[in-house]
Formats: structure tokens, sequence, C-alpha cells
């Protein structure tokens, strides 16, 4: 694992689930990190509990920006905010991202536009509005998309959603023309099926998602996170561009006709 001291870090959709365990690990490894979530009492709880749980001498600050990842004048506020508090910004993880259940025939298009303003839309204005800034700064960076598992292979009932993680991992491509020149490193994750408190909840998730997962279990928030420090981390300085599938080998193999 590689020390983030004195990094600035700007994180959407992180006051639950994925984005927090990122959030909160790269706070313990000496990163200010602004933890956003649209949800306004989650984002300061988040905020709070990370720095309660992180007090070691090298841990770093956590401060709550409560806001919509989807509107572009609000990511444009929070990246000024983490600027001005943190001195400058080095990472940017456009996590937050939404599912609506639906087929082609179900899709309303208010339900499509919601999904593509948070998932492609936001990510995309955050990484501009980031990489803005990093350019000013001249030392480089890291901008971070949450894809998935279904951007690369077709899933039921997701057809906007999946089309929005496969436009996240071919935008993280495109960039590398525009942020390489700068320093920037730009990558995706895409997580298979992970535990959260949201499936938690859910007694199926676990057994469906072990029977059919080739090492024999969903992913944990720590397996997605142990990638995503890589990912916006100097161990990979040299990677831009790519997907990294942490999925315990299910997008490897297909349904095997049992
Ligand atoms: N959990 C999984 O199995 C899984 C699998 C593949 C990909 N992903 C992707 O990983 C990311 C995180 O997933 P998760 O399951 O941890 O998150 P989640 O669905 O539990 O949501 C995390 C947070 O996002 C916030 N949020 C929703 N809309 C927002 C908005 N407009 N602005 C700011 N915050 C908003 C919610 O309030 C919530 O606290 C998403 O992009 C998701 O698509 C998750």
């Amino acid at each position: 694992m590689t020390d983030f001291a004195r990094q600035t870090v700007v994180i959407t959709g992180a006051g639950t689930g994925i984005g927090f365990a990122i959030a909160k690990a790269l706070v313990q490894q000496g990163a200010n990190v602004v933890l956003n979530d649209y949800d306004q009492p989650l984002a300061l709880d988040a905020a709070r509990r990370i720095q309660q749980e992180c007090q070691s001498p090298e841990a770093g600050i956590c401060e709550a920006c409560p806001g919509d990842a989807s509107d572009v004048a609000f990511i444009r506020q929070m990246i000024d905010r983490a600027v001005t508090r943190f001195g400058s910004l080095d990472i940017a993880i456009a996590n937050a991202g939404i599912t609506i259940f639906g087929d082609i025939f179900t899709t309303t298009p208010e339900s499509f536009q919601k999904i593509v303003d948070l998932n492609l839309r936001g990510s995309f204005f955050l990484a501009q509005i980031a990489a803005q800034h990093m350019r000013v700064q001249g030392k480089g960076g890291s901008v971070l998309f949450m894809s998935s598992v279904v951007g690369h292979l077709g899933h039921p009932g997701l057809p906007v959603y999946s089309m929005t993680k496969a436009g996240l991992e071919m935008l993280a491509r495109q960039l590398v023309i525009d942020f390489s020149p700068l320093g920037i490193t730009v990558n995706a994750i895409a997580p298979g099926a992970t535990l959260t408190e949201r499936t938690l909840d859910d007694p199926t998730y676990i057994p469906i998602w072990s029977r059919i997962t080739p090492m024999g279990r969903p992913a944990t928030v720590d397996d997605i996170t142990h990638a995503a420090l890589f990912l916006v981390s100097p161990a990979s300085r040299h990677v831009t561009g790519q997907s990294l599938i942490v999925d315990g080998g299910w997008t490897s193999v297909g349904v095997p006709p049992v």
C-alpha cells in the first residue's frame, strides 16, 4: 500500500458502500479527502465517522461536501473548495453511480436521463474540472471512474446502466490523449457483485453470487478499494486508459449449460 500523505482527493457518492471504503483508506494513508454524497446527513456522518476511526498522526482530514454529483455547477464548487481548503487537487474519483432496473421497453426518458446525468455527465465533468486544476498546478494527478462488469457483459434489466459504464471505459481511453501530456492518469475499475450496506440486506445475494463467481464469493468493498488505491497511486503512474475488472473471475467464464 502506498502513502498518500498531503494528497488532496475528491470522491463522489462516498457516504456509504465502495466510495466510503475508498475514502476511509485514503484518509488512513494520509490523504485529505473531500467526501461527497447526495444525502447530506449521510455525507456529514460518513466524514465524521472516518475522522473518528482514523486517528493516527499519519491520517489525513476528511470533510463532507454534500450535493448532487450530476450537477456541473456543484462539481465546480466542490473542486474549487477542495483546492482552496487543501491547496491543490491530486486525485478525482467519480464513484457515484445509479442503477434503475428496467428493460428497453419499460425504460422512460426520465429514468434514462437520470442515469446518464449521474453516471456519464457527472463523471465526465468531474474529470474535466479536476484536470483543469491539475493542468494549472503542473504536477500531474489521477482520475478514476467507477465502471462495472456490466460495462463488459450484458445483464438483464440494465440497458441504460450498462451503456453508461461501457461509455466510462471508452472515456478513460479517450482522455489519455488530453491528459497524458499533463502527467494525469485516467483509469476505470469495473467491480463485479460487491457486498455493501445496500446488498447486505438481501439474503439471496451471498449464496447466489458465491455459486456463480469462480472465486466462490462476491467482492468486498476492500477488494475494490485495494484496486482503486493502486490506480490512483504512484505505483501505477505508467498505467492509463485501462479498466481493471475486480469480479472474482465472473466475466472470464460463460454460464455453463446446467
Ligand atoms: N455495489 C456493487 O455491487 C457495484 C458493482 C459494480 C459497480 N458498482 C459501482 O460502484 C459505485 C459505487 O457503488 P455502491 O454500490 O458502493 O454505491 P451505492 O449505490 O450504495 O451508492 C453510494 C452513494 O451514492 C450516493 N448518490 C446517489 N446519487 C448521487 C448523486 N446524484 N450525487 C452524489 N451522491 C449520490 C447515495 O446517496 C449513496 O450514499 C457506483 O458507480 C456503482 O455503479 C457497484
